[in-house]
């Protein structure tokens, strides 16, 4: 048997999966580390904290596993997407990493539109610029912290900060690179000219490689303080986003995931560069050689779900411990009492803002409709219905661009609930099904590793051969006609808002 890791830096904490080459999952070990809010709307972490945690992981993996480091065959990175890691000369971190849900830099995001330009924004970049992008946390920097700027040798993202300590390289590869908004997505190349706009010298930027390519070799040390063998190859990897697609086996046209974590992600394979003029929906390369792939973000999904369940569930969460059950299980038996619908009680899911489809950081969560009728349950419910509804807004714009839609896998912590993944479908009307993986982005990683490793030939043929459909959830006819007609009132209400959510953040913030 040969063994291959896969490792993802997430927002949470470094996760570290280990595989065999049939797929199957030998051992995955996460270490949590902090997120610091030193200011509303600010959220960073230190990089330091990501490579203890990668290395406890990796020690952890290969130890419960009994697998010796010289039976690894390669390694495959992914992580959170979009945070700013600025090095100095020294290969010393800068300041903390900037991340993906930090929204400070709205100005810096105006000004970069204006200077490029609307035509060569789409043409070259693909997306519009959104705080949650790299671009704008960079041109903050520039603006606000001078004496940093000035010093940066490399701007390198979560994973690729651990590649460099990995193997001593600088390196990206195009996933992740297209959530930076300096690379060229349709050509697959750094984009000089984006570079040029704002000064920045593309000597900063790592080498791009595709996603399934080596990228570099476990140092010396780091095999020391891992236990893996020096000189094991580290491939590219993957954004989240693209990696977790290659585990759910997104590989082809027709093929649709719906990631169910924190945020909530509708993602598709497309043969060639999709984009949506609106700018409404992110269009990235893909993890495999020369394909690209589409992608909504909802920035609140599971995380309204949370919210709810830390701030109004503490019951809730006290029977589950008595029961030794899961809170969310409590909480999705009293919702499936109430009918479809929550008896007129909607909700909007911009609890952190939204990207897809509003791009609006001021957005926020609202519940409409409440009356004396209303108790928890149907919150809960009007949170699982709102939250389905925001993903159906993704697929409205799949089908405006003409992106086929012929299989929707469904994964992330959401869809253990069956009550959520029977709304999903109803809101959808389209059949969802499960899969046997459930390892998420690091298990893509270890399966793009494999084809570096030349185990198998491509992310396509490694993809089939390792992943294997296990449920299906069918909608009901009735009543996605029933959530058609509520779908057009959840979205006439953000239309009503926005002003109203942009002017409550003046007045509150001064
Ligand atoms: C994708 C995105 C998130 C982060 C964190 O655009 O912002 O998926 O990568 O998971």
């Amino acid at each position: 048997m040969e063994y291959f890791i896969g490792i993802d830096i997430g927002t949470t904490g470094a996760k570290t999966v280990v595989i065999d080459n049939e797929g199957k999952v030998v051992s995955t070990a996460t270490v949590e580390y902090p997120l610091y809010t030193p200011k509303p709307n600010w959220a960073e972490q230190n990089p330091e904290d990501w490579w203890q945690a990668t290395v406890k992981s990796i020690k952890k993996v290969l130890r419960t596993s009994r697998i010796g480091g010289e039976n690894v065959k390669s390694v495959g990175l992914t992580g959170q997407m979009h945070g700013l890691v600025l090095l100095d000369r020294e290969n010393k971190v800068l300041r903390p990493c900037i991340l993906w849900c930090d929204q400070r830099n709205d100005e810096e995001c105006r000004y970069a539109t204006e200077k490029i330009g609307e035509e060569k924004l789409y043409k070259i970049l693909c997306n519009p610029i959104l705080t949650g992008f790299t671009l704008g946390k960079l041109l903050w920097v520039g603006k606000n912290e001078p004496q940093i700027y000035e010093k940066i040798n490399k701007v390198l993202l979560p994973k690729d900060y651990i590649r460099f300590k990995l193997t001593g390289e600088y390196a990206t590869e195009v996933s992740d690179a297209s959530g930076m908004l300096l690379l060229d997505v349709p050509r697959r190349q750094w984009a000089k000219e984006i570079l040029d706009i704002f000064s920045i010298p593309i000597e900063w930027l790592p080498k791009c490689y595709e996603s399934p390519e080596i990228t570099g070799y476990i140092t010396k040390e780091v095999a020391k303080i891992t236990g893996l063998k020096e000189g094991t190859p580290v491939v590219g990897g993957g954004g989240d986003q693209a990696a977790q697609a290659v585990g759910s086996g997104i590989v082809k046209t027709g093929l649709v995931s719906v990631t169910l974590g924190t945020s909530g992600v509708v993602f598709a394979h497309t043969d060639e560069v999709k984009i949506d003029p609106q700018g409404r929906i992110h269009s990235f390369c893909h993890a495999i050689p020369h394909r690209w792939h589409v992608m909504g973000v909802m920035l609140s999904a599971g995380g309204s779900l949370r919210w709810f369940r830390d701030r109004f569930c503490q019951e809730e969460v006290k029977i589950a411990r008595k029961k030794k059950t899961d809170p969310y299980q409590i909480m999705t038996d009293g919702a499936s009492t109430i009918p479809a619908g929550s008896d007129g009680l909607l909700f909007l899911p911009y609890l952190t803002g939204e990207r897809t489809p509003h791009a609006d950081p001021y957005a926020k969560g609202v519940f409409l409709g409440i009356s004396l009728l209303h108790t928890k349950s149907h919150f809960t419910r009007a949170i699982l219905e709102g939250v389905a509804f925001g993903l159906r807004d993704s697929f409205e714009i799949l089908n405006e661009l003409g992106i086929p839609v012929h299989q929707v896998r469904i994964s992330g912590g959401g869809a253990r609930s069956e009550l959520w993944k029977q709304i999903i479908a109803d809101v959808l009307g389209v059949e969802l099904v499960t899969i046997n993986v459930t390892e998420g982005a690091a298990y893509g990683a270890a399966i793009l590793s494999t084809v570096g490793a030349k185990f198998y030939s491509s992310v396509e043929e490694a993809a089939e051969k390792m992943i294997k459909i296990t449920g299906k959830t069918s909608p009901n006819t009735e009543k996605n006609n029933f959530y058609t007609e509520l779908y057009q009132q959840y979205k006439l209400l953000y239309k009503l808002l926005k002003d109203t959510f942009f002017n409550l953040h003046k007045i509150i913030s001064g």
